[in-house]
């Protein structure tokens, strides 16, 4: 009878296909009321000998049993183990994430346009401090401490003697300072960043940015920076763009010019960017002041050049057709991925 059972245990061993199913054999044989317990509890019946034969063949089911089932669970957790495995199984082939590259920021395509018009004429690309010395920033261009245009250009100072530069042009006089040869000739355009105590609206910030230029040689005339300049305009706005002179004061240059450009816009006719006068003024510019070349170590008799400086916020403005200067550095990528993609 015991044989009987046994087969049919195997059997069903056998035909199990997974944990589930072992689960319910357990239960059939060795659970509350699983044919081995039932036969179990038939012993108090029996008679001591068949007890002793019976009970020792019982025992012996029992335990067979239970190794048939645990090696049985084993072989299924492994195969569990390994079909799990091969379900997560990482495709090295999918295709990856694509990256976005990044995008130059309209002041940076600016800056790098202009740098490259510069460079391809010879100029050297120089970088200034950031925060100057007052020296530099004012007392060597000519502007001394009771001077009435320090009021023009406030800022934060530092100390007495130390401040967020005003405007670019300091980096004329290290420029000149460095040589130490004084008969070095000097090209050389700076853009950078700089600060002014300002209301922020839609023309202004407290932090924009400047290129400053200088060329110092002998035999330099304001006709070498009309030439320059006006090739610089056609470059960044188009070949029919004229440039206009104005007179205007600024204590580092003497004579001192401010610069206007043809409306790229309306071309000259006049429109509301220009305010009807088909004009725009880009940049302040000059003759270097015999005071800054002296003070800069270099002989005034000798030595004449012109300087500019132009607002890189302005140009782009002007370029793209930008009509709030917040919109350059409110980081909104709606606006910045207009600009020139890189890809
Ligand atoms: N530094 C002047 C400013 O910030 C601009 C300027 C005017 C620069 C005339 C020059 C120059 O080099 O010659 O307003």
């Amino acid at each position: 009878m015991l044989d009987k059972l046994k087969l049919e245990i195997i059997d069903k061993v056998n035909d199990v296909n997974n944990l589930e199913e072992l689960k319910q054999v357990k239960v059939e044989t060795l659970g509350k009321k699983g044919a081995i317990t039932q036969l179990t509890k038939t012993m108090k019946d029996k008679s001591e000998e068949e007890k002793k034969t019976f009970g020792k063949q019982l025992h012996e089911l029992k335990e067979y049993t239970n190794i048939i089932l645990d090696q049985k669970e084993k072989f299924l957790l492994k195969q569990k183990i390994k079909a799990d495995i091969e379900a997560e199984k990482i495709d090295i082939f999918l295709p990856g994430y694509e990256f976005a590259a990044g995008l130059y920021h309209p002041l940076t395509l600016v800056t790098k346009e202009i740098e490259d018009f510069f460079s391809s004429l010879g100029y050297s690309i120089n970088e200034g401090n950031e925060v100057e010395e007052d020296k530099y920033n004012f007392e060597m261009l000519n502007i001394p401490k009771d001077h009435p245009a320090r009021d023009m250009q406030d800022t934060f100072y530092f100390n007495a003697e130390e401040l967020l530069r005003t405007h670019t042009s300091p980096v004329q006089v290290r420029t000149m300072e460095n040589n130490d040869d004084k008969t070095t000739p000097v090209r050389m355009i700076c853009p950078g960043k700089v600060y002014r105590r300002d209301e922020d609206d839609a023309t202004h910030s407290h932090q924009f940015m400047q290129v400053e230029g200088l060329v110092v040689d002998k035999n330099i005339s304001l006709a070498d920076l009309k030439g320059t300049l006006e090739l610089f305009a056609k470059k960044m706005f188009g070949d029919n763009t004229k440039v206009r002179f104005r007179p205007s004061y600024f204590p580092f240059t003497e004579p001192s010019v401010e610069v206007d450009l043809t409306c790229h816009i309306c071309k000259g006719k006049g429109c509301s960017v220009c305010k009807n006068t088909g004009w725009i003024e880009i940049l302040g510019a000059g003759q270097v002041h015999p005071n800054v070349i002296e003070a800069a170590g270099y002989d005034p008799n000798i030595y004449q050049g012109f300087a500019f400086g132009l607002g890189i916020e302005r140009v782009a403005m002007l370029k793209y057709g930008i009509d709030d200067i917040r919109h350059l550095y409110n980081n909104n990528l709606g606006f910045l991925n207009q600009f020139n993609k890189v890809k």
